[in-house]
């Protein structure tokens, strides 16, 4: 007997449980009633889809209507992709290609212009059109480390404070930092909830403590520590969810803060591949980075999504684009951007400079990955010389993309 089809559809506020525990199960998780809570307040049904097999929810994915900071613009709407999971016994028979479909499909035209997402195995999305936009970066930095002496850690002092003190600075300070770095998404009251709910279980499990809360005019830290009593000296570690300065000063005082913590030998944060610390540290090789893919792009309308953001060199290029998945991108488009200036994106008839696929399209749209690294790579063909080096300047960012929360 033949598997009846699957179906998919926007899902109502009552099947909104039943979603995130076919999800957890997905994800081999047990969701702790916080956690499910938590879930329950940032999930849109309209913009939760889910997968049928008859009546029984067999999987689904989420669209989080997120802001994020793009190369010298936004924040802009984001289609913050999450939640994808698929019954195990339901795998294989394209759920989650259609629930990829009609997630874009619902986007085009007048829905959000791109999408992002963090993937859990880095061969899955590639064939929806996402592309490896940015890279993460684990720190790990011996305590006690030194700076450079020409390195200010401010005479603010870092105090430990509890959740609710800490909170109404912290937002203040993410609110304003947010803006200027490439790939952070606006955090929400109920995101910062979703950022910082603590599964006890799970924390015991691990020997981790809860969070903790440093903050500083400028700036805060919010870590945890995993314990790890030994026989003869602690080897406690400090694992930073985020460090975040409005200053240099700043910053450099909440890492010192972290790493002259008693009990403790390493401080682990999970930060941009070009975080300052590296450049901070008297010893440039006190420390390691263990590099992983970070954002995945999609963009869902190219002539919406180009202009959104701003490019650091002017630029007038003809693109051949390939997109099977989002046809309606398919074709020839002639992107003209002035330096930090209005962007354009037209439908030509012109002879191509650069051809690529969708995928190579949201890998560069951040900044992290550069055209020119692509056509060394062969994803995409420079058909015009020179083209790909002018679009690499012009694409160039300040930094490179991350998002310290994985959504
Ligand atoms: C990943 C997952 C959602 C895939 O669901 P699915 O319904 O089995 O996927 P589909 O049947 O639509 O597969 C579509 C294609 O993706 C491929 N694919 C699916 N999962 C894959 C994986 N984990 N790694 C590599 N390829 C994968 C399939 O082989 C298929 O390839 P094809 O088009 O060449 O035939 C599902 O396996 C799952 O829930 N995994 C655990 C949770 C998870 O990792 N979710 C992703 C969160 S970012």
């Amino acid at each position: 007997m033949s598997a009846s089809p699957l179906v998919t559809r926007t899902l109502t506020a009552e099947e909104i449980p039943a979603f995130i525990g076919t999800v957890f199960r997905a994800f081999l998780e047990d969701p702790a009633p916080e956690s499910v809570a938590a879930e329950i307040e940032l999930l849109e049904p309209n913009r939760t889809h889910g997968a049928f097999d008859g009546d029984e929810l067999v999987g689904g994915a989420t669209m989080l209507s997120k802001h994020m900071t793009l190369p010298g613009a936004g924040p802009h709407p984001v289609a913050a992709i999450s939640c994808v999971g698929v019954a195990p016994d339901h795998r294989r028979r394209g759920a989650m290609s259609r629930l990829m479909r009609a997630q874009l499909h619902s986007q085009h035209g007048s829905g959000d212009a791109f999408a992002a997402l963090y993937a859990s195995e880095g061969d899955i999305y590639g064939r929806f059109g996402y592309g490896l936009a940015g890279h993460r970066a684990f720190f790990a930095v011996p305590r006690g480390a030194e700076f450079q002496s020409t390195v200010d850690v401010s005479d603010g002092r870092v105090r430990e404070v509890d959740k609710e003190t800490a909170l109404p600075l912290m937002h203040h300070l993410h609110s304003k930092v947010a803006p200027a770095r490439t790939g952070w998404l606006a955090r929400t009251k109920a995101s910062w909830q979703v950022y910082l709910a603590e599964n006890e279980a799970e924390l015991r499990a691990e020997d981790l403590t809860k969070w903790r809360y440093a903050i500083h005019p400028e700036g805060y830290a919010i870590y945890q520590v995993k314990r790890n009593w030994q026989s003869r000296k602690p080897g406690h570690e400090v694992h930073a969810k985020e460090i975040l300065g409005t200053t240099p000063q700043a910053y450099a005082a909440l890492w010192r803060y972290l790493l002259d913590i008693d009990l403790t030998t390493t401080v682990r944060a999970d930060a941009a591949v070009d975080d300052p610390i590296i450049h901070m540290l008297k010893d440039a090789t006190d420390n390691s980075r263990q590099v992983s893919d970070g954002l995945w792009v999609r963009i869902i309308d190219i002539d919406r999504a180009l202009p959104l953001r701003a490019y650091s060199a002017p630029l007038d290029v003809v693109l051949a684009v390939e997109d099977d998945f989002c046809p309606w991108n398919a074709g020839t488009w002639r992107l003209v951007a002035e330096a930090d200036g209005p962007a354009t994106v037209t439908r030509t008839d012109a002879e191509a400079d650069l051809a690529l696929g969708a995928r190579e399209l949201g890998a560069v749209f951040l900044g992290g990955t550069t055209v020119g690294e692509l056509v060394s790579a062969q994803r995409i063909r420079e058909l015009t010389p020179g083209s790909a080096q002018a679009a690499s300047r012009a694409f160039a960012g300040d930094h490179q993309p991350h998002c310290p929360e994985v959504f």
